[in-house]
């Protein structure tokens, strides 16, 4: 089952949004015309992440350095060693985007 988040104009490149779905925060954001959905919580010590940096293709933890894959979720760089969630994104035929609960 998807939910409607927001519709394609709402995203900007690189900007992080966040969102409450399903009792949880996830972070949101749109690379090169990819939307991409994580859980907003870092593995490491519970920091929000969206207060990170968006490299390349991955969200760096601002409290202590850990970065993760914004496609698989994994931990790419320490002190994290467990992956964060990712969520399903799709964009129906007039630009609503919808995460997968
Ligand atoms: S809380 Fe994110 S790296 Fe430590």
């Amino acid at each position: 089952m998807y939910q409607k988040i927001g519709h394609l104009n709402d995203f900007k490149n690189n900007q992080i949004v966040t969102y409450f779905y399903d009792d949880r925060e996830i972070l949101t954001v749109k690379i090169q015309d990819e939307i991409f959905a994580v859980d907003n919580i870092c593995s490491h010590a519970e920091e929000q992440l969206c207060e990170g940096a968006v490299i390349e293709n991955e969200i760096e933890c601002p409290r202590h350095g850990a970065r993760f894959n914004l496609k698989t979720g994994e931990a790419t760089e320490g002190p994290a060693l467990l992956p964060i969630d990712t969520f399903n994104i799709k964009m129906s035929d007039n630009g609503d985007i919808l995460i997968e609960s």
